[in-house]
């Protein structure tokens, strides 16, 4: 089988809120392949972000596919605003929705791309019953809320595990994984079968987002920046 193309995702939590779309043109500039967004609801986790309104924004500026990850209770009831508003790809918590069968067959209906996310505390048999609807796996490699912490070396082995669950209904669906992304966990989470990487920190929280979004980027794929 050959492997997937690596997609690079930066997540907008740590850009500039106040220049939200010079930023995002920066990540673009570099080649970003998707536009991260986190929406927080101050319930399901304890940090409240974005919300329809600046997704809606955002598609008016973005030319990169949004990839909304809402870690929000009761998503459903939000599914539909976030999917008219733009969202190209929304990903959905496990642990947030007890119908998740139900939610990822709604998210389909608008004709968008629909993930299912494990928290690092969630086992990966979770998605034993869904996993041959989903377009994507979303793998938590830190505890959803914040940008910037430190990644949970376990990921790797739940990511050859998410793999293996999906080969085992036929999917090649892609892996995404999110928290603690940088230049040393990217060839770490290629190499264990990831090939959609978040990464908020390791990017916003530089000087130069456009050279770290490069950085990043060749140490996912192997190469050495000259
Ligand atoms: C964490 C969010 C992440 C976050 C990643 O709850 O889902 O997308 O922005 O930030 P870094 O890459 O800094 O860990
Ligand atoms: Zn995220």
């Amino acid at each position: 089988m050959t492997s997937p193309r690596i997609q690079i995702a930066p997540s907008i939590l740590s850009a500039d809120f106040a220049h939200l779309s010079r930023d995002i043109a920066a990540v673009e500039r570099a080649g970003a392949d998707l536009i991260h967004i986190d929406v927080m609801d101050g319930h399901f986790v304890p940090n409240i972000t974005i919300g329809v309104p600046v997704v809606r924004s955002i598609k008016t500026v973005a030319h990169c596919p949004l990839d909304v990850h809402l870690m929000i209770a009761e998503p459903d009831r939000y599914v539909d605003d976030f999917a008219k508003a733009g969202a190209n790809m929304i990903s959905v918590h496990v642990e947030a929705t007890p119908h998740l069968h139900r939610t990822i067959a709604q998210i389909k209906s608008h004709g968008i791309k629909a993930g299912a996310v494990i928290n690092p505390s969630t086992s990966v048999t979770a998605l034993d019953d869904v996993a041959a609807d989903l377009d994507f796996v979303l793998v938590m490699s830190v505890n959803p809320g914040f940008s910037g912490q430190a990644f949970i070396r376990h990921s790797l082995d739940k990511v050859r595990r998410v793999r293996q669950m999906l080969e085992r209904v036929g999917s090649s669906a892609p892996i995404e994984i999110d928290g603690g992304i940088d230049q040393t966990t990217a060839a770490e989470v290629v190499a264990a079968g990831a090939s959609i990487l978040v990464a908020g920190h390791a990017i916003f929280g530089t000087p130069d987002a456009e050279a770290a979004m490069r950085a990043l980027r060749a140490a996912a794929v192997g190469v050495a920046i000259p």
